[in-house]
């Protein structure tokens, strides 16, 4: 396994292994303590199936629980991102993430497999939350130490949401409902529970309240740590080859999609890895 570092705040480039054949249990060992290492970890050149993809997941730590996705045919943990060529509605998952934070137990990674790679444009942008934690001083730390962020899918998933009732012409087979509406506390800044690190769990996406702040005064802090964490030195940009696998921690990393493939498609297949 040849392991690369990007030379941003994470992700890493790793060749010279097959994930299509067998998955023995000492490879997944050194993939996972490289993916904790680097948090994001884009596999080279693979020829993956959605059976290799169902496989790689379940000896990471096996399917985690998505809602407001249909998966696509004959499987039941797969699901497509994708735009068409001539698609005009807004971007999918355009502003920065963790994956399903509004969940109690919010999944511990994410697999994207690239099944059609646009020529251009479609990078996925990462941004590592425990090195911008980090990189705070003391005193703010301890401060955001003590408090507790209120996620929820609404702004996405419910029905008047960005994906709701009111998005047309989408080829994704989103899902909202009101169960975009149910609320989940988790702490502002969370303890990695492989590695112990500190992390920022926030995002502009899934975080509508703190704990015992007005509406006006947590998102004023929600955006202040958006802008803090978007700063060059903690963003990773990952460019899409055909063939890659993509795996990264939702517990370190927040993650966004970008544009910039106007008349190309794009398809990705996604799998979620549980807590
Ligand atoms: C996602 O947030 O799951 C999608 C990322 C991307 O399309 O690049």
């Amino acid at each position: 396994m040849i392991v690369e570092p990007s030379g941003a705040s994470c992700g890493a480039r790793i060749s010279g292994v097959d994930l299509s054949g067998e998955l023995s249990a000492d490879l997944i060992a050194d993939i996972r303590s490289t993916w904790l290492k680097h948090r994001v970890v884009a596999f080279t050149d693979q020829c993956m199936d959605d059976d290799a993809l169902e496989r790689f997941t379940i000896a990471m730590g096996g399917f985690g629980y998505d809602p407001f996705f249909d998966p696509i045919e004959g499987r039941k943990n797969i699901a497509a991102i994708k735009r068409e060529a001539d698609e005009v509605s807004p971007l999918f998952a355009e502003n920065w993430h963790s994956d399903w934070s509004f969940l109690p137990q919010p999944p511990s990674g994410t697999c994207l497999l690239a099944i059609d790679i646009p020529p251009v444009g479609g990078d996925t942008l990462f941004s590592n939350q425990i090195t911008a934690f980090a990189a705070l001083p003391e005193q703010r730390k301890a401060e955001l130490r003590r408090l507790t962020a209120i996620h929820s899918a609404r702004r996405g998933y419910a029905p008047n949401g960005l994906y709701g009732d009111n998005d047309k012409g989408r080829s994704m087979a989103i899902r909202p409902s009101e169960a975009a509406l149910a609320q989940q506390a988790h702490p502002l800044v969370k303890t990695h529970s492989e590695t112990g690190e500190e992390a920022l769990f926030c995002s502009l996406s899934y975080t509508v309240g703190i704990e015992g702040m007005s509406e006006e005064e947590a998102l004023q802090l929600v955006m202040e740590l958006h802008q803090w964490c978007e700063r060059e030195e903690f963003v990773f940009r990952h460019q899409w080859e055909p063939g890659m696998l993509l795996l990264w921690d939702n517990r370190s990393v927040n993650h966004k999609a970008t544009g910039g493939y106007e008349g190309y498609r794009r398809e990705l297949h996604r799998t979620t890895i549980a807590a």
